[in-house]
């Protein structure tokens, strides 16, 4: 198989889809594997890596023209218009972005989307917002610890004591869990919330303390028990609840790191304005959900900005700010989604009965399969 990797077109994008490491597995599997030049760059993977691992070296038209292309994020309107119909594009595919799914399937692609895999055991493996949510969770500590303007752990020392930074981290998916473990590590007093009552053991047993908003009707119960692992919209009484003892807790934070989301579905508004403006100057929020609206209205997708004496972090893409590692683990999920679809005897194959496989397929024969 003539496999492709071209470099990431999309603003700020810094990942790519193959490393060295797991373009040597490839070559060694007999694929020919064909690296856009500097595509690896911003990741620290410079073009001799490659070579030095039996990479060809190539073009944009070389890279898009493989029968396999593996990316990062969805191509555009012109790089889709590169690809020959029939090409399979594997990588993050926006299963939610149905004009993008549209652009793959009139362009002739088989759109294979990784996100859309199912949080099973056997997927653990390419499980790419697994991945790339726990460096983004990394990454929002580190930038809020940057832009404090005091220590996170209390420090004793001969000129005084410093108090601990004060945290409170609203999602505890992935990402909030390994929020709370790095700020752990650094010495904060960490609190967090979430709507999923499984979370609060595996809160508890990093250190945090949990907010804990009982449920008070069967309604409650049930939309936080989620459907497959994902949160569902939440009844207005709980998010009123849920509220008035986050406000209070924000209130008293240093620090605000907030990951909640729902797939699909705008981000829900958990710091209000009121929230912000009862915090202390000087005060840091990281607002992960940006890129799906914000859990703040006062986060600016891309943007930091200071607003009632508050600094509002609104990254859209933590990860690529690891970019080597993040590269690395994406790199090794897209190779284990590779084994379910390029079987020994060579060629592609499409296994529908493989849940993984139907799931992630978004495009494919001129339609939009998307499940
Ligand atoms: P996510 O990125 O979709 O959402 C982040 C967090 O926000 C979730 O914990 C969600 O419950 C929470 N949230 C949503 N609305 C909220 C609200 N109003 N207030 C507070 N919190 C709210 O979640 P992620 O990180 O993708 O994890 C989703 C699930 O998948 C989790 O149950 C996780 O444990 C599970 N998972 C399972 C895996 C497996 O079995 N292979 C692998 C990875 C994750």
């Amino acid at each position: 198989m003539q496999i492709g990797i071209p470099a990431e077109s999309t603003a700020g994008e810094t990942r790519v889809a193959v490393t060295p490491e797991t373009a040597r597995k490839l070559k060694a599997q007999g694929h020919t594997v064909w690296v856009q030049t500097g595509a690896g760059v911003a990741a620290s993977a410079p073009d001799a890596a490659y070579e030095a691992v039996g990479c060809e070296i190539t073009d944009v038209d070389g890279a898009f023209g493989c029968e396999l292309v593996l990316k990062v994020r969805s191509p555009s309107d012109g790089e889709a218009a590169l690809m020959k119909p029939g090409t399979a594009v594997v990588g993050m595919l926006n299963p939610f972005d149905a004009e993008g799914l549209q652009t793959l399937a009139t362009a002739g692609l088989t759109g294979f989307a990784l996100e859309a895999a199912p949080r099973t055991t056997r997927a653990q493996s390419m499980d790419v917002l697994s991945s790339q949510a726990n460096i983004a969770g990394y990454k929002a500590v580190m930038i809020a610890a940057d832009k404090y303007q005091r220590f996170f752990p209390m420090l004793m020392t001969a000129a005084g004591t410093v108090k601990a930074a004060r945290i409170v981290i609203l999602g505890v998916g992935v990402a909030g869990l390994q929020a709370i473990a790095t700020a752990k590590r650094l010495g904060a007093v960490i609190e967090a919330s979430d709507v999923r009552p499984s979370v609060k053991e595996q809160v508890e047993s990093l250190g945090a303390k949990f907010i804990d908003v009982p449920y008070e009707t069967q309604e409650e119960k049930e939309a936080a028990e989620g459907v497959g692992g994902y949160a569902r919209p939440m009844p207005q009484s709980w998010l009123d609840r849920q509220k008035a003892e986050v406000a209070k807790r924000v209130a008293q934070a240093d620090v605000v790191i907030t990951t909640a989301l729902i797939p699909g579905r705008p981000a829900p508004v958990l710091v209000t304005e009121d929230m912000v403006k009862a915090m202390k100057p000087g005060s840091v929020v990281v607002d992960l959900a940006a890129p799906q609206g914000g859990n703040c209205p006062l986060t600016e997708p891309g943007r930091t900005v200071i607003k009632h004496g508050v600094t509002l972090v609104g990254e859209t893409n933590l990860p690529a700010l690891v970019a080597a590692d993040a590269s690395s683990l994406y790199a090794r999920n897209v190779l284990d989604f590779l084994k379910l679809v390029l079987p020994k005897e060579g060629g592609f194959k499409i296994d529908l009965e493989d849940d993984i496989v139907a799931a992630c397929l978004m495009s494919r024969d001129g339609q939009v399969t998307r499940k």
